[in-house]
């Protein structure tokens, strides 16, 4: 069968997302730090992928894979280690960072908090405390101010939804709570600290893209006819997609979207009929999905997309290849259909720690073995450096 080439729109971001405490290595100061010490996750993060030291190698693989824009995060226990003291050096470092980007010809889009707070933080306030508010925009806006000049667009908050449900819920992630007041109060505090943020942005300079990333699954109903499925479908896109986004609603030039679930929702309990095929952490590979959602955003939001985190953990690189461009047909199906989706990052430019997961699952292009932190680039790397220099993806 002859392949088709799909083309993507002028001057569409191709890039790879990360962030700071999942590659930097010993973020000792932060709160997540202290969780694994705790014995709340698989493994603890040690060195991982030593990316503070390295990021100048790192940043080889970003022109050997001609994307044009790379996303990062600031390590907030680096900057600010001590309630109100700013550490020169931490700032000049991520100085060092974008401008090594920069001078790569890199667009940076930089996520200033990715769920990693400063210790101190964490035991004095946390964010279901008000003073939060203030203390975290003091935080943005320090960054806003000293780096602002080498940033191309702010993310302020990665997927708010996972700190709130894991953090304040289910226990699981720092603060490890379970209540319900704690939980909305939290939301309320961060999206208020958000919206501060945006402001204060836009009054320095109007041009920088503000906005968050969402972790926007598709839900959908197991029995369409089915009240009830319909309901709980309803009820988790409110509580789980959209509120947060609601909160803000007025204060973002753009949706982040984080794309990476597919739940069939039935009364009697989650059941993905005909699961398609399944990756190391069990999740079902569905990209028919990223084009629901993405039209879903539009309809809601009417905002610029830019699709800032996509990926699956592949040690093998079997289903990396047909994964990436499976979503990019269906993300180019959405923008045939007038969504304005104005970039694609893949999840992760390489391995990395997984959270809770530690170090089994690896989502990256470039594999990382971390006896020695060799790098090496696996054979979707190549796969992908072609759509980014074709800016277009045959299927
Ligand atoms: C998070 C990343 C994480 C990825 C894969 C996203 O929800 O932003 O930090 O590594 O999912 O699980």
């Amino acid at each position: 069968m002859s392949k088709k080439k799909l083309k993507f729109p002028k001057n569409f971001l191709w890039g790879v997302s990360t962030s700071s405490y999942q590659i930097e290595g010993n973020n000792s100061n932060s709160d997540w730090w202290e969780w694994e010490k705790a014995g709340k996750t698989k493994e603890k993060s040690g060195q991982a992928c030593d990316y503070f030291n390295r990021f100048r190698e790192d940043h080889n693989f970003l022109q050997e894979l001609k994307c044009n824009s790379f996303r990062v995060s600031i390590e907030w226990s680096r900057v600010e280690p001590e309630e109100n003291f700013f550490s020169a050096e931490a700032i000049n470092h991520y100085r060092d960072v974008l401008q090594d980007l920069k001078k790569k010809e890199i667009k940076t889009v930089v996520t200033f908090w990715h769920w990693t707070s400063p210790i101190w933080f964490q035991k004095k306030y946390g964010f279901h405390r008000k003073e939060s508010r203030e203390i975290f925009f003091r935080y943005g806006k320090k960054i806003i101010d000293e780096l602002g000049d080498l940033i191309d667009i702010i993310v302020t908050i990665n997927e708010p939804m996972m700190p709130l449900n894991f953090g304040f819920l289910l226990g699981k992630f720092p603060p490890g709570k379970m209540n319900w007041i704690a939980y909305r109060k939290a939301e309320k505090n961060l999206s208020e600290s958000h919206k501060k943020i945006y402001l204060y942005s836009k009054e320095k300079d109007k041009k920088i893209p503000v906005g968050v990333t969402l972790l926007y699954n598709f839900f959908e109903p197991n029995n369409k006819k089915n009240f009830l499925d319909r309901w709980i479908v309803l009820f988790l896109k409110k509580i789980w997609n959209d509120s947060f986004a609601q909160k803000i609603n007025g204060y973002a030039d753009y949706i982040g979207l984080d794309y990476y679930f597919h739940n069939k929702i039935s009364f009697l309990g989650r059941k993905n009929e005909n699961k398609k095929v399944v990756d190391v952490m069990g999740w079902e590979i569905y990209p028919e999905g990223i084009y629901e959602v993405l039209k879903e955003i539009k309809e809601k939001y009417n905002l610029p997309i830019y699709v800032m985190e996509n990926g699956l953990p592949d040690a093998k690189d079997k289903l990396r290849k047909d994964f990436i461009k499976d979503h990019l047909k269906f993300i180019h199906k959405a923008i045939e259909e007038n969504v304005d989706v104005k970039g694609y990052f893949y999840w992760s430019l390489m391995d990395n720690y997984e959270w809770l997961w530690g170090y089994n699952p690896r989502f990256g292009l470039v594999e990382i073995n971390y006896e020695n932190f060799k790098r090496h680039p696996r054979k979707s790397f190549y796969e992908y450096a072609k759509i980014c220099r074709e800016n277009g993806v045959e299927i």
